[in-house]
């Protein structure tokens, strides 16, 4: 399969493709979503909640975005890797920002990464962007900002609000990012921000009129325990149930014992 490169996910754009992303987290999940065809994988700092357990995002540490970034590099051969810049990896100061992109390229295997807010953050994006490090940005529902949302709530609902908003997707674009994720906003201005950009916009409950669509992976496959899943997501698969009955099958087998059996013996 040809590689993936920025250049190739500006062309979907011109070209009128959509462009499907998922998040990855691990090097298995990596080889799978790649050989099934994603174009852009996402090292998301969501990997904090559907992996760590953490309530938000914000705990998740550089390291621990090198860590994942890593094995998903090693696992795709095709996909273009994107890692999400972790809270306080890039908001103290340019120059802190500048190296920890770095870091996620040099030891992450990163090839671009992603950073969240708009017009406050578009200096941090040229500073990176001009080290020839891709920048993806992210606007709308921003994670990180969950203590000033009061929540993961929908952005961009009043004009004012609205209005930021295309500045925020404008300045992003104006300071050198490739490409941006519109999350949490309603469906008529993810359109309307989307139009107004010569760079790919991907949504995530953002409505269909976006270049592209990104979920959380654990989310589309049904692998979240306890978790309401947004109304956003939809659910391809429902792995926590087959994940369920394999090890009930597993549980009933040793304890009846039927596993190991001669076939898996040696
Ligand atoms: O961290 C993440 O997975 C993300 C996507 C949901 C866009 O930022």
């Amino acid at each position: 399969m040809k590689k993936i490169t920025v250049p190739e996910i500006l062309k979907m754009k011109a070209e009128g493709k959509k462009i499907p992303v998922l998040t990855a987290y691990d090097f298995q999940a990596a080889r799978i979503l790649d050989e099934a065809g994603i174009p852009l994988l996402l090292v998301g700092d969501s990997c904090g909640m559907v992996e760590a357990g953490y309530e938000t995002t914000l705990p998740v540490t550089l390291e621990e975005m090198i860590y994942h970034c890593r094995a998903v590099a090693r696992g795709r051969a095709s996909a273009l890797v994107v890692a999400d810049m972790p809270f306080a990896s890039y908001q103290v100061s340019r120059k802190e920002a500048k190296r920890n992109a770095c870091r996620l390229v040099k030891e992450g295997g990163a090839e671009a990464v992603k950073l969240e807010g708009g017009v406050r953050m578009a200096e941090t994006i040229r500073a990176i962007a001009e080290m020839d490090v891709p920048v993806m940005g992210h606007i709308g529902l921003t994670p990180q900002s969950v203590h000033r949302m009061g929540g993961y709530k929908v952005q961009g609902r009043s004009k004012t609000e609205a209005e930021a908003l295309l500045e925020d997707a404008r300045s992003i674009e104006e300071a050198g990012a490739f490409s941006i994720v519109l999350e949490g906003i309603p469906a008529p201005l993810a359109k309307e921000i989307t139009a107004s950009l010569s760079i790919p916009a991907i949504g995530i409950g953002a409505g269909p009129d976006c270049d592209g669509q990104v979920l959380v992976v654990n989310d589309m496959l049904g692998l979240i325990v306890g978790n309401k899943t947004p109304r956003f997501v939809k659910k391809y698969a429902d792995l926590n149930r087959i994940i369920s009955l394999a090890v009930g099958e597993f549980i009933k087998d040793v304890e009846e014992g039927k596993f190991p059996s001669k076939e898996h013996t040696y």
